[in-house]
């Protein structure tokens, strides 16, 4: 039995806005069907000041040993989806689905400070997540958020397209008027690779110097951003594009007109982003 006072916090938790936008998000993505079962998870980078008013930070339920070292992000504090944990259930459930930790001085492990309350672990993608997080704050000091799913028209096209990166960027670009605007530099695309190892966090983390967008062929997607909105907005806007490519390429009459290459460049222009020089 939990404790009044225990009840109390947790309540207090529940009020925290990163807390309620993972609700919210999980949820979300659950809805749109990128999240089946336990398919997807998100970590998000959070400042001390934004977590200690909710929880004593020097309380440590467990400490978590990481499989690879992250020296890089010691001290920083995250919010993570735990492994196994359905997106569906983490709006009722967030204590047993979620984990707030703290990555330890020397980077081989983490505290849990709240969460995961059936002795649960965190995502099985934390290289992918973490490797990536250091890779994007070094490009971006104000980057805080990894998000992966299994955005459904994306993976079908993996079968579908070429998955070559040049040719699958230009076509995400050219199926909405706007991608080229939301991912000027394109999605990069990995190999077939076995999930959950540190072999595709390293090369995710790779990918991610040059681009917020990975896609993982067959399986779904990697997006990283300033925000969960950043990071979710990007996946949606790559979804959508694919969704449209699936649309169109199921008409029997096939595509009969398409956004142009000078079109993007004059796009590119207005709105005033660079795209990348090598696709366009
Ligand atoms: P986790 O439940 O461990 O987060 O794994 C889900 C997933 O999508 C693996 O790629
Ligand atoms: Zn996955």
């Amino acid at each position: 039995m939990k404790k009044f006072e225990e009840v109390q916090n947790e309540r207090l938790l529940l009020d925290a806005p990163f807390v309620k936008e993972m609700m919210e998000t999980t949820y979300n993505m659950w809805r749109f069907g990128w999240d089946e079962r336990n398919g997807g998870n998100i970590s998000y980078l959070l400042k001390e000041e934004e977590v200690s008013p909710y929880i004593d930070t020097n309380q440590v339920l467990r400490t978590i040993p990481l499989d690879f070292p992250v020296v890089e992000l010691a001290n920083m504090f995250f919010i993570v989806t735990g492994s196994g944990k359905y997106f569906k259930n983490v709006r009722s459930n967030p204590a047993d689905c979620l984990a707030i930790i703290k990555v330890n001085d020397d980077g081989n492990s983490a505290d849990l400070l709240w969460g995961l309350e059936g002795d649960g672990v965190p995502t099985s993608e934390l290289s992918a997540h973490f490797r990536s997080h250091i890779t994007r704050l070094d490009k971006d000091p104000n980057h805080r958020v990894i998000m992966h799913n299994h955005a459904t028209n994306i993976i079908a096209m993996t079968f579908t397209h070429q998955l070559n990166e040049k040719n699958f960027s230009k076509t995400l670009w050219t199926m909405c008027t706007e991608c080229i605007v939301v991912f000027p530099e394109g999605v990069a695309i990995l190999p077939w690779m076995v999930p959950g190892t540190d072999e595709i966090g390293k090369e995710t983390a790779k990918k991610m110097t040059d681009y917020r967008l990975v896609i993982w062929p067959h399986h779904g997607i990697f997006g990283a951003g300033q925000s969960i909105d950043e990071a979710f907005g990007l996946i949606e806007t790559a979804e959508k594009a694919a969704q449209i490519y699936m649309l169109v390429n199921s008409h029997q009459g096939g595509m009969k007109q398409a956004i142009t290459d000078q079109e993007l460049i004059e796009l590119a222009q207005v709105f005033g982003v660079e795209p990348n020089s090598e696709f366009l």
